[in-house]
Order: structure tokens, then C-alpha cells, then sequence
């Protein structure tokens, strides 16, 4: 994988890191940079003088132009949630407008990102977690909150800008209409009135020291059915290949969980391979080195499962 370099808080302007300094009463002494996660902005942990420690995320438009909306749509979702919930809490906020940097400033979660590969306790802490979300997120809060069909209609009407592409896995030539079709099934059936995370990927998941599985990175919050983000994670689990994980026993557990067919699912994870295939051909986006290895990552991934899957439906698996 290409390098990356995010800047760090000590690279941040003064009214920033006086800003955070401010909030947290205390001189921030020393920094942890995050690891996972793809953004080109600030990620770090602060350790302040006094003992205190949080978690920052900063951007600005010349790092990447679209960060600092991210950024703003997650500090929008962090808004509206109520308080105990499994998410790194809400400190403040502080936002220059359209060529300033903006920063979120949050509660640090003692813990690691969550530790690969999956095993039966993560799997259920996440459950739970999911399970915890969704009870407290339905009906979704207050605060303009776009539709789930809308925000992952870019993503699942790919598979038609695919046609003729020469490296394409003949599987996925030999089925283009199939793999369409499920990608546009699977729009009519997301919609629902629960918030949604819509993109959770280990890293974007922190086991506490607890045991308890936190929730962040917010940004692509939206409203939806509850099933679409347990179903997501699916994705998380055939990408991660971990021994113990049984991605179509995981299907079959949200499918009567959620009360929804399994090819809804199915769909769903089919139209998410037509953007992993799609935008893994892309060139690197400014400030993101890392994103596109990632996603033909998930792509073979993805398509390995499928070939197989007794889940597809036969027009898919042929
Ligand atoms: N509150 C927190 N406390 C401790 N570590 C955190 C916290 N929030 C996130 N992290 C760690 O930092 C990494 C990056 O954070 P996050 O996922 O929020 O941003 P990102 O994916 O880089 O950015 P974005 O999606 O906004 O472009 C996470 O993978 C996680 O390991
Ligand atoms: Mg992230």
C-alpha cells in the first residue's frame, strides 16, 4: 500500500489547537496518531497536562476538498444522537466555513480498533452494539437526514459503467445485466426510519477495554431500513476471511433478525461490489494514497463470496 502522511496536532494552526486546548482546560502534552481510517485530516489522540485525554478529527479543503463536509455531516449525526449510546461522545466543535478548517473534537475511546479476524465475542459485541443502535435510532432524530436510497444510489448503479471494461473478472462480464438488476432491487428495499452509520468497516469499529463494541466515524450517516447496516457488515466479515466467521450464517441471522428476505441482502452486497469493482479502477482521490488498494481488496473479496454463496440468487450465480 502507498504511504500516507496525515498531519498531526502540532501541525494544526494556532486558533485550532488553542480552540481544543481551551475546551479541554488543559495543554495538550502529547499525541497518538490513529492508524486505521482513510481521510487525509487530522486523526489524534490528545493527552493533555492535567490527565484528560479526547480524540480529534480535523480537515481543511486543501487537504482534500471534500473532508471537511465529511467532516460536517458527521458532526450533524453526532448532534442528533442521544446520550449512552456505543459512540465516541460529542466534546465540541469548531468550523472556519467554506475555506477554514473545521475540527470535531470527541470523547477518546480506551480501547483498539476492532482486532482481526472477527471472533464469536467481537461478532457479538457488535450485534449488541447494532442491536443498541438501532432500538435508540428508530424512529431516526431530528436533523435533515437524507434517505439511505439515495445516499448508496451512486454506489449500487455502477455495475452498468462496467461493460466493455477489459480486466474485468469474467465472472462478473458473463452476469453484467444480473449484477445491475440486483443493484437496483436492492434500492427499493433500504429505505426505513432508523439512523443509519452506513459505512462500517473494522476500522471504523473500537473495542473499548470493556468489551463493548464502539461506533465511529459518522459522516455518512443516513435514514433507512435497520437491517441495511447489520447487512453491510457482512461485507466486513468476507473481506476479513477470519476462520471463525460464517458470512452466510451471518446473512441468515440478520435476514430473521430484521425480518427481511435474504436476497434483499444479497442484492444489497451485490450492487456494493459494482462500486468496489467501479471505483477500485479510479485514479487515487487527492490526499487518499491508500483508498483505492482497499477497495479492489474488498472487490476480490466480494466476488469470491458470491461465486459462492447459496444465498445469490440463481441469476446471479448462473
Ligand atoms: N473517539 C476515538 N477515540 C480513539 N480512537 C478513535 C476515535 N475515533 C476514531 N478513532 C481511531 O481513528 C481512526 C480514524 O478515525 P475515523 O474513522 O473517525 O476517521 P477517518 O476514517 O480517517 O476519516 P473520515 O471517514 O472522516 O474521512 C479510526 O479507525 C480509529 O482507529
Ligand atoms: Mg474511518
Amino acid at each position: 500500500m502507498a504511504d500516507r502522511h496525515r498531519p498531526t496536532f502540532t501541525d494544526l494552526p494556532a486558533q485550532v489547537r488553542g480552540w481544543a486546548e481551551e475546551v479541554l482546560g488543559s495543554p495538550v502534552a502529547g499525541t497518538g496518531p490513529a492508524t486505521g481510517g482513510y481521510s487525509p485530516g487530522v486523526t489524534d489522540s490528545l493527552f493533555c497536562a492535567d490527565g484528560r485525554s479526547a480524540f480529534l478529527k480535523a480537515s481543511h479543503p486543501s487537504l482534500n476538498p471534500d473532508s471537511p463536509g465529511l467532516l460536517r455531516s458527521e458532526l450533524r449525526a453526532l448532534r442528533a444522537m442521544p446520550a449512552g449510546l456505543p459512540i465516541a461522545a460529542l466534546l465540541d466543535a469548531f468550523d472556519e466555513g467554506a475555506d477554514g478548517w473545521v475540527a470535531v473534537l470527541l470523547e477518546r475511546v480506551p480501547g483498539v480498533q476492532a482486532p482481526l479476524p472477527w471472533t464469536d465475542t467481537t461478532i457479538e459485541a457488535a450485534l449488541a452494539s447494532l442491536a443498541e443502535l438501532a432500538g435508540a435510532l428508530t424512529p431516526a432524530p431530528v436533523g435533515g437526514f437524507g434517505g439511505a436510497g439515495d445516499a448508496l444510489a451512486p454506489l449500487m448503479t455502477l455495475w452498468s459503467e462496467l461493460a466493455g471494461v477489459d480486466d474485468l473478472d469474467p465472472w462478473c462480464a458473463a452476469r453484467l445485466p444480473a449484477l445491475d438488476a440486483a443493484g437496483c432491487r436492492a434500492l427499493a428495499t433500504v429505505d426505513g426510519d432508523t439512523l443509519l452509520h452506513l459505512d462500517l468497516r473494522a476500522d471504523n469499529l473500537m473495542l473499548r477495554e470493556d468489551g463493548r463494541l464502539i461506533i465511529v466515524d459518522w459522516a455518512w450517516a443516513a435514514r433507512g431500513a435497520a437491517w441495511v447496516d447489520p447487512a453491510l457488515l457482512a461485507i466486513e466479515f468476507i473481506s476479513s476471511a477470519a476462520p471463525e466467521v460464517d458470512a452466510d450464517a451471518w446473512i441468515e441471522h440478520v435476514a430473521g433478525t430484521y425480518r427481511v428476505a435474504t436476497d434483499s441482502i444479497v442484492d444489497l452486497l451485490a450492487g456494493i461490489l459494482g462500486f468496489f469493482e467501479r471505483t477500485g479502477r479510479l485514479p487515487d482521490p487527492p490526499g487518499l494514497p491508500t483508498l483505492r488498494d482497499f477497495q479492489r481488496f474488498q472487490a476480490a473479496a466480494l466476488r469470491r463470496w458470491l461465486r459462492r454463496s447459496p444465498h445469490a440468487r440463481r441469476s446471479i450465480r448462473g
